[in-house]
């Protein structure tokens, strides 16, 4: 693997400092604008738990499996969208000026080549009278902590009232999750459910076909396809143009700083001619076919915490299983994804991140994805949590009543429920 020379990558580097801190404000003018409002940082980690896990230890990393069943063209794409999601990128490839890093893997690497990951990313905002502007002007509302250049290094601006960290998604079973058909999804969305739980699809514009889609990828359920990640993280994360993407992000909003800083012609990701595919195509295809992780173990421990979890109504809004369409590439075709998700927006609450990303609210977030839970090392959006027993305690707003039945349950019950939780 390539690196890259310290001097021309200013910023943060995340690769030490796991929740690294936002970037301290600019000290305000002298004596001319009144001192900004003060942060409200509605995702502030929480201290560990006596006896938490450490969290700097890394989880054993598994070798990339792609799903079963597919064709040998299948699985030289796999391989090509590997060998693409892993690569580091350079400033004459594209990379910035401004990013958050320098590969694909770098953020998604917990438990193996497109695992989760407690690398995180920033977004900003400013609330008014219960109105989140993003201040797309000022570079909102996703900070990128990094830059080929000290000048375009983008900080928080002092107009922020709201700061949040996301942390990395897991890919494991991606393509499964794309294949589901948005009719399965609106079916469940109408169904009346208990305890007031409610959830509506995030209804989103695929960047790849201008289709009013059904969203399901990212905490907001922000993208329906993973084409369409991908073209939004090569710019977002790494300041790669493509052809879904192709306006640079300008630091902080200023268009002269970028024009400075950006050498490089747009679309930066180019199409080969041969193949009518770029970047972004093959670690689509490397999501697409990456299999999900095997279920563990199924002891008596696990049947019964099945049961609670369940009884809990857990399953109302995090739902066993979904049927994918027969549409899909091979080897996604009529398959039982077992997900643990019905991959709709509830509002959180407290929870909430306090962003808005239409058509999510501040306190909507996408049902979590509980398969593979076991190869993650922290949990909730921020990452607060660092056991699952928090992670659910923490649950709010739709999620209150299931929540508080969840506080009264005996020892034996809630371990069950842990147990079975290990093992999807
Ligand atoms: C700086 C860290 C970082 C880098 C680099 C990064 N990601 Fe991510 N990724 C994240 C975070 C954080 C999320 C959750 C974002 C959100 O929901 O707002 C995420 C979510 C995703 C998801 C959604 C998965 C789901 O179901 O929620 C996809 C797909 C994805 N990333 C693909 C990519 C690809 C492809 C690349 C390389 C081009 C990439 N990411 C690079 C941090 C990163
Ligand atoms: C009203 C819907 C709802 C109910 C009911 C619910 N959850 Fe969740 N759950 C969510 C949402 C939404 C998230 C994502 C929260 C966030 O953004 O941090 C989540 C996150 C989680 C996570 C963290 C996953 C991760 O990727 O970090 C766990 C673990 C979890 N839920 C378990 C449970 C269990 C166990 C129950 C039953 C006691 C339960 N949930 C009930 C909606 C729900």
């Amino acid at each position: 693997m390539k690196t890259i020379s310290s001097q021309i990558i200013v910023g943060l580097s995340l690769t030490a400092s796991v929740m690294a801190a936002p970037a301290p404000l600019p000290p305000p003018p002298s004596g001319a604008t009144p001192p900004p409002p003060p942060l409200l940082n509605v995702s502030a980690p929480l201290p560990p738990p006596p006896g938490a896990p450490n969290p700097g230890t890394p989880l054993p990393r598994r070798p990339s499996v792609p799903l079963a069943g597919i064709s040998a063209a299948q699985l030289a794409e796999f391989q090509d969208g590997r060998a693409e999601f892993i690569k580091e990128e350079r400033p004459e490839g594209g990379l910035g000026p401004i990013f958050n890093d320098v590969s694909c893997v770098a953020c998604h690497d917990a438990g193996g080549v497109g695992g989760a990951g407690r690398k995180s990313v920033v977004r900003f905002g400013r609330v008014t009278n219960g109105v989140f502007d993003p201040l797309v002007h000022l570079g909102g509302s996703l900070l990128q902590k990094r830059s080929i250049s000290r000048e375009s290094l983008e900080t928080i601006p002092r107009e922020a009232n709201v700061v949040a960290t996301r942390i990395t998604t897991p890919l494991f079973g991606a393509g499964l999750i794309e294949a589901i058909p948005d009719s399965t999804i609106l079916e469940y969305a109408a169904l009346p459910k208990p305890d007031g739980i409610k959830g509506r699809a995030a209804m989103v514009t695929d960047p790849v076909s201008g289709e009013i889609r059904v969203g399901r990828f990212g905490w907001k359920a922000q993208h329906a396809s993973l084409l369409g990640f991908s073209g939004d993280a090569y710019l977002n994360e790494m300041g790669i143009t493509s052809r879904l993407f192709p306006t640079e992000n300008a630091p902080n909003g200023k268009l002269a700083v970028l024009a400075r800083a950006d050498k490089y012609a747009d679309p930066e990701d180019v199409v080969d001619p041969g193949t009518q595919r770029g970047d972004i195509d093959s670690a689509a295809s490397f999501m697409r076919l990456l299999a999900p992780l095997p279920r563990g173990p199924v002891t008596a421990q696990v049947t019964a915490g099945s049961l609670v979890f369940h009884q809990v109504g857990c399953a109302q809004c995090h739902k066993a299983e979904m049927v994918t369409g027969t549409a899909g590439p091979e080897g996604t075709r009529a398959q039982v994804v077992a997900l643990y998700s019905d991959l709709l927006l509830h509002d959180m609450g407290a929870l909430g991140d306090g962003i808005a990303q239409p058509p999510a609210t501040m306190k909507e977030m996408r049902t979590a994805p509980l398969w593979g839970l076991r190869a993650r090392e922290r949990y909730l959006h921020d990452g607060r949590a660092t056991t699952v027993d928090l992670a659910i305690r923490a649950h709010d707003g739709e999620a209150k009543v299931v929540r508080d039945r969840y506080r009264t349950l005996s020892t034996g019950q809630r371990f069950a429920l842990l147990e079975f939780l290990k093992s999807i």
